[in-house]
């Protein structure tokens, strides 16, 4: 019996998978711009650092970890997301000490939920995220949100949505908690087994429940932006008026609450509004989370972040209709006619390739039609064709595929009048 790969997973085949590394490279890219530097941190972690950073209220906690005890009886974690794990690096490795503060970071990389998969969404899917610490400028707030719009922009997407929204500080959090409680506590028999325990826990997160969505109360709910603080109001409208002043538009949404426990103050999402795209269309998000460093063990640090997965990004270009170039073809292919050409033609492969050229050769014996062929398949843009009486004479001959125009070149100077063709 064959053996199929897990259920929200996928093979990224070539083809398909040279879209994200444009996309991985254009990443790279800004972060270098925008000076991020990439951290690495493992793939699995204490579980303790999500329910503790993630929150243990959340679906992503309560519901969609790979949690597995080792050998040594751990308990570990599959990473569900990034943030907690460079905020627990962070500390652990005392970069609060460091002296370029904030410290700028980025990473790249699989993360595991045990959702239930349809389009968009994956057991396995690979985020891009940054995230910067010591700093509470909400000008960071604008620079986090502009690296991803800007990412987003230069790959060629156009049909997108930016919501904001802010959470407040602890004591607008308090308020608006305790105004939540009010509001629903009357009534919480009507909702479901979930939000029923939300309403102590963590009052937030029933706005964000799938399940009664439309129940009249969410309509009516207490809204966070009306229990702002003086100072959550002014950083809101600071980071509003930085927003406008980068040029990009946005949309204030006070039912955005996010869905993990760290954040306060700035919380965003960015959303594909292309005609076609399937029902989940977030595809980025991120906020502060200040105090999310303490939770952890470390001392008082502002941060703020965001993360997006490659999988919906594509997913995005897709539905735009935005094709990204991929397979632009090969420098050379060598065709070969006769045994003593074709043994030839091994070392002139290492030529070209040392050179820097992309260049490739027949491996199935294929007679010339075929050789060219393949060349065809592979979109080379010159074929060198050696034969064995060529060989003899020290000659080999370069068709320009796009002109068809046809010369033969000494073999020992080649390379040489290959790279001035090129030129
Ligand atoms: P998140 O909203 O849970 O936030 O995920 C961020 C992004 O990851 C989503 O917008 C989406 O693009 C992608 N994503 C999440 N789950 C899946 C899935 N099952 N399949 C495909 N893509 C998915 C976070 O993870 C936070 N750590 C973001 C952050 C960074 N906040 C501050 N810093």
């Amino acid at each position: 019996m064959s053996i199929s790969i897990p259920r929200g997973t996928q093979d990224i085949l070539p083809g398909e998978v040279e879209k994200w590394q444009l996309i991985e490279a254009k990443a790279r890219e800004l972060c270098e711009k925008y000076q991020y530097q990439e951290i690495r941190t493992p793939i699995f972690e204490h579980t303790d650092l999500f329910s503790r950073g993630v929150g243990d209220s959340t679906d992503i906690v309560q519901k969609e970890m790979y949690t597995f005890e080792d050998r040594g009886k751990r308990s570990l974690t599959l990473r569900p997301e990034g943030t907690a794990a460079v905020v627990r690096s962070f500390v652990e490795k005392k970069m609060f000490g460091l002296a370029n503060q904030p410290v700028k970071l980025y990473y790249m990389g699989p993360m595991f939920r045990y959702e239930r998969p349809q389009a968009g969404r994956f057991r396995q899917f690979v985020q891009f995220g940054v995230e910067a610490l010591g700093s509470n400028d909400p000008a960071i707030d604008a620079e986090v949100i502009s690296l991803a719009m800007n990412l987003y922009k230069e790959m060629g997407l156009q049909k997108l949505k930016l919501i904001i929204n802010s959470l407040g500080d602890k004591e607008s959090r308090t308020a608006h908690r305790e105004a939540l409680v009010n509001h629903f506590k009357p009534r919480i028999g009507e909702f479901c087994h979930d939000c029923q325990n939300r309403l102590e826990k963590n009052p937030l997160r029933i706005l964000d429940c799938k399940q009664d969505r439309d129940h009249e109360l969410m309509k009516t709910a207490p809204s966070i932006l009306d229990y702002l603080n003086d100072f959550s109001k002014a950083y809101f409208e600071k980071l509003q008026q930085y927003l406008t002043q980068l040029d990009i538009p946005f949309e204030v949404d006070s039912n955005l609450v996010r869905g993990l426990d760290y954040y306060n103050h700035t919380a965003f999402e960015i959303m594909s509004n292309a005609e076609g795209f399937g029902a989940i269309t977030t595809l980025c998000g991120g906020g502060r989370y200040n105090g999310l460093a303490e939770e952890i063990g470390g001392p008082e640090t502002p941060g703020i972040g965001f993360a997006l997965s490659i999988e919906r990004f594509i997913a995005a270009l897709n539905a735009e209709g935005i094709d990204l170039e991929i397979n632009q073809g090969i420098d050379v292919f060598v065709a070969s006619l006769g045994e003593e050409a074709k043994d030839y033609t091994v070392g002139l492969l290492q030529q070209l390739r040392m050179a820097g050229f992309s260049a490739e050769r027949d491996y199935l014996d294929r007679k010339i039609k075929a050789q060219f062929k393949a060349a065809d398949r592979l979109k080379a843009k010159y074929v060198a064709i050696l034969g064995d009486d060529e060989l003899k004479n020290n000659k080999i001959n370069v068709k320009n595929m796009a002109t068809g125009e046809q010369v033969e070149i000494d073999l020992n100077t080649f390379i040489k009048q290959f790279q001035e063709f090129q030129a």
